[in-house]
């Protein structure tokens, strides 16, 4: 099974938009194995969008995501890079597809509710910024037998 590290921004918690965003991950049937609540240190936003650094849109980035807390997961399952890419949208809300949460939550780009790593590398590096190595849990869900077919 893959890990992905998903991140409500600060605009998703000051909206309220928690319990909807984790229930649909849920309801996909992703596994929770990690979560924390925690407003964002400067170095660990840097490095978090090391690859944004010289981009125009870094400082308002940065200072969006250091507004206020942020809500941060790590998920399981087959295929959940891609997957969870597809439940959170394209990345200015405007073009994003409605069903998605960016579709259906967002407008601007620069307050598109929730991010989620861009592939297995991005989301191993990411995960090891935000959570110690023990940090997330393993364990098994009820209804794993039923949601894989093998
Ligand atoms: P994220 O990393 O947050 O999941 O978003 P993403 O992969 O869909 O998009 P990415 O290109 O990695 O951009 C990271 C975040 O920077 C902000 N952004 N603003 N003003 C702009 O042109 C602009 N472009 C990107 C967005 O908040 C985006 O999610
Ligand atoms: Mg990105």
């Amino acid at each position: 099974m893959d890990r992905t590290f998903v991140m409500i921004k600060p605009d998703g918690i000051q909206r309220g938009l928690v319990g909807e965003i984790i229930s649909r991950f849920e309801a996909k049937g992703l596994k929770l194995v990690a979560a924390r609540f925690e407003r964002l240190p400067e170095g660990r936003v840097i490095e978090q969008y090391q690859e944004h650094l010289t981009k125009p849109f870094f400082a308002s980035l940065k200072s969006y995501i250091m507004s206020g807390p942020c809500f941060l997961m790590v998920w399981e399952g087959r295929n959940v890079v891609a997957i969870a890419r597809s439940l959170i949208g394209a990345t200015n809300p405007q073009e994003a597809t409605p069903g998605t949460i960016r579709g259906d939550f967002g407008i601007d780009i620069g307050r598109n509710v929730i991010h989620g790593s861009d592939s297995l590398q991005s989301a191993d590096r990411e995960i090891g910024i935000h959570f110690r190595q023990n940090e997330p849990v393993t364990y098994t869900r009820i209804d794993e037998s039923i949601i894989y077919e093998y």
